[in-house]
């Protein structure tokens, strides 16, 4: 099997990328910018095996991902490449709409033309995952959650980037029959996660006893599934998913943001004693502009289509990510030194018109 993983320096393309070469022996090519969320070390455990490669090559080049398709002559693409972090796409959206949405046409595009020139048999046999976010659906109340027929509707610039994407890739589903996949997950979380993120962020504060910035009153509820968990899903997803289909990825462990936090802290507390109870230091910070309630997904029709379960509850995947970044600061100094926590996404005033 080979495959085209994007964004396979990312948290999650890294993960698969792991999961794929070495769990499944695939031949996998790694399409990847290196944007600020990029991280080559974050695939050290593959970066010696035959069967990987990686190429730095940017989405929205259509020439360059031509000649990728051309010369690696994949069995399936899994698109995961994204500008991924809400905060970044409220105070600079220009970038998220190039590499979601136009990023994901030139994929899709490039896809096309390819598939088409592919045999019978191969053509029959292709397929192209589109990798998304719950986000897409907007926000629930405290009631309910979110199934594959639920309307659009999202808050922040990422997600309606996002949901764009999403149209895209099934729109080159109906119209040209490209066998086109779609997966829409929940909150992730787990090793080689960049520190601008929640968890990752109030880990690495807590480690150094700084203060652990929680958005408004920290009652937003997501969904959380251990990163592992979701790169299985995708391989289950891009083998046994019904082309033209959605499939929602969830780990049915929603918490509080307030309950993560307190949560790492305990656990951080019994791994790592510092001088104070790590709860102490919770500083509530000014919310994210049109910060969505809450997130829960329904994952039944994966779990009863195609057979994927949730390994990790929310308890033995926090507490392995915590035990992940303790013996591992290798990987997250340099990137602490580049991104040491400032808050972004406050500002929605017009930004400056360009010539
Ligand atoms: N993180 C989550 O909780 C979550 C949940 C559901 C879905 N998703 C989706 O999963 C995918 C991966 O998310 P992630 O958290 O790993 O993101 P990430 O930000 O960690 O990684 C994104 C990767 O894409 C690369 N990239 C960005 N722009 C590119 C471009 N124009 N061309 C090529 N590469 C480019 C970056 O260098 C980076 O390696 C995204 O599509 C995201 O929307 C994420």
């Amino acid at each position: 099997m080979r495959v085209i993983v994007t964004g396979g320096a990312g948290f999650i393309g890294s993960a698969l990328v792991r999961h794929l070469v070495l769990e499944k022996g695939y031949d996998v090519l790694n399409i990847d910018a290196l944007t600020y969320a990029g991280c080559l070390a974050s695939l050290r455990d593959v970066e010696d095996q035959p069967t990987y490669r990686f190429l730095k090559a940017n989405v929205c080049d259509r020439a360059a991902m031509d000649a990728a398709l051309a010369q690696f002559h994949p069995d399936r693409i899994m698109h995961l490449a994204a500008e991924s972090h809400v905060d970044r796409s409220i105070t600079g959206a220009a970038d998220f709409i190039q590499t979601n949405v136009v990023g994901t046409f030139t994929l899709l595009e490039a896809a096309r033309g390819y598939w088409n020139g592919l045999d019978a048999v191969s053509k029959a046999d292709f397929r192209f995952l589109h990798v998304s976010t719950d986000e897409v659906y907007g926000s629930l109340d405290d009631d309910g959650l979110f199934e594959e027929t639920t309307s659009y509707d999202p808050s922040s610039p990422y997600s309606a980037s996002k949901a764009a994407s999403d149209h895209l890739a099934k729109a080159w589903q109906r119209t040209y029959d490209l066998p086109v996949v779609v997966s829409n997950c929940s909150n992730n979380y787990g090793p080689y996660h960049f520190p601008e993120k929640l968890i990752p962020l109030i880990i690495l504060n807590a480690l150094d006893e700084r203060p652990l910035p929680v958005y408004g009153t920290g009652e937003n509820v997501r969904d959380w599934l251990f990163v592992e968990d979701h790169a299985r899903a995708l391989d289950v997803i891009i083998e046994k998913g019904r082309i033209g289909e959605t499939y929602n990825v969830g780990g049915r462990n929603e918490r509080r943001n307030i309950d993560v936090v307190r949560r790492i802290c305990a656990v951080l507390d019994t791994l790592a004693p510092g001088k104070e109870p790590r709860e102490n230091l919770i500083t509530f910070v000014t919310d994210r502009p049109g910060h969505d309630a809450r997130y829960a997904i329904d994952a039944t029709k994966l779990e009863t289509e195609l057979g994927w379960r949730a390994e990790e509850n929310f308890d033995t995947g926090i507490e392995k990510t915590v035990r992940w970044y303790l013996d591992n600061a290798w990987w997250w100094r340099p990137l602490r030194e580049q991104y040491d926590g400032q808050r972004l996404g406050l500002s929605t005033s017009a930004p400056k018109v360009s010539a």
